[in-house]
């Protein structure tokens, strides 16, 4: 068998990277066009760009032959997608490309590694598990049209002075280290601001943070033409917290109101109960259901009583 090398990512791989992320996605759920997968979404392109030495190639006989990106959020750590060409299934391309995220997980020290998967899929539960990762709930990725416009007291990120940034994004470290010891956004709050992909909204009660959400708006983003996606949004923990949730969404759907934008999309793993039937309760509907794997076998922050959305894509 030929050599698999993994290798960090260029920008020049970007192009090929994203062609085999549509084709094997496109080729595994069976479209017609496999290629029209993700639309005019860029998940390769801003997930590179937003950390390029977690993001990796592997290279067979010289070419681009799959991807994979880990994402650093403090504490915990996501990856995905992981995508290898139709032409390599089967040969171990997945395999040597996670072996080398495992590295950067512990280079990084993380507490609790998750991700998204097919659920009915016994192939990708098999390759996750081989490296500790074990399914536990499904995770709804929902949708909803924009309509609800309220005058939501919100305070968006981009807005903000250097120095009030770096308040902000403290603020959100010490609201989701409340959550899951160490969980820590700033690395997606940045990449929002720098890449221009949408913007963080912020929600206060009484001046002190009361939530907030990274959003990605439209073409070009994590999401496509006429979309508000919610990648991450929670409330502040404890007493009140279903309560600053709602507003929290409130806020989103004002914010995705302002720019124009028609469906609002977020994902909430199951097991975050509470925050799932308020979804449910505000008619989001399910677009997508996948199974969310955990290593180790632990809750982390997929609790009852976590106001949380995120999906772990
Ligand atoms: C999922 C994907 C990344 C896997 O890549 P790959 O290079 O084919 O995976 P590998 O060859 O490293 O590993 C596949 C494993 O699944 C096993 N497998 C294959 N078919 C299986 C099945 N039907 N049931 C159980 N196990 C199966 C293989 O035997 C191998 O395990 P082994 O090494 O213990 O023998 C690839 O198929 C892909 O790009 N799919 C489309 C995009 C996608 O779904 N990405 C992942 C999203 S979470």
């Amino acid at each position: 068998m030929t050599e698999i090398v993994i290798r960090q990512m260029q920008e020049g791989d970007l192009p090929e990277a994203d062609r085999i992320m549509r084709l094997a996605f496109g080729t595994f759920l069976g479209l017609p066009d496999p290629m029209s997968f993700s639309g005019d979404a860029d998940y390769i392109g801003t997930r590179y760009r937003a950390d390029p030495p977690a993001a990796l190639v592997a290279e067979i006989d010289g070419k681009v032959a799959g991807s994979n990106f880990a994402l650093h959020w403090g504490s915990v750590g996501v990856f995905g997608p992981l995508t290898v060409h139709p032409d390599f299934w089967d040969r171990g391309v997945a395999r040597r490309l996670l072996e080398e995220t495992m590295g950067i997980f512990a280079k990084w020290q993380v507490k609790h590694a998750g991700l998204f998967t097919f659920a009915q899929s016994s192939k990708h539960v098999h390759l996750y598990q081989k490296f500790g990762f074990w399914p536990r709930f499904l995770t709804s990725i929902m949708s909803k049209p924009v309509d609800r416009v309220m005058d939501a007291n919100l305070v968006r990120y981009s807005e903000l002075s250097a120095a009030e940034k770096e308040q902000a994004v403290e603020a959100c470290k010490n609201l989701t280290g409340g959550i899951y010891g160490g969980l820590d956004l700033r690395k997606e709050i940045h990449s929002i601001d720098k890449q221009r992909l949408g913007d963080t909204i912020l929600t206060y009660d009484g001046g002190s943070l009361a939530g907030f959400a990274t959003c990605h708006c439209g073409a070009g983003t994590e999401t496509s033409s006429g979309n508000c996606y919610v990648k991450f949004a929670t409330a502040l923990s404890g007493p009140g917290s279903a309560e600053r949730f709602d507003g929290l969404l409130d806020a989103c759907e004002s914010f995705a109101h302002s720019q124009g934008l028609s469906h609002i999309i977020a994902g909430v793993n199951t097991a975050r109960h509470g925050a799932y039937r308020n979804m449910i309760a505000r008619k989001f509907r399910t677009d997508i259901q996948g199974i969310a794997m955990h290593r180790p076998n632990e809750p982390g922050y997929n609790r009852e009583d976590v106001y949380l959305i995120d999906d772990w894509r």
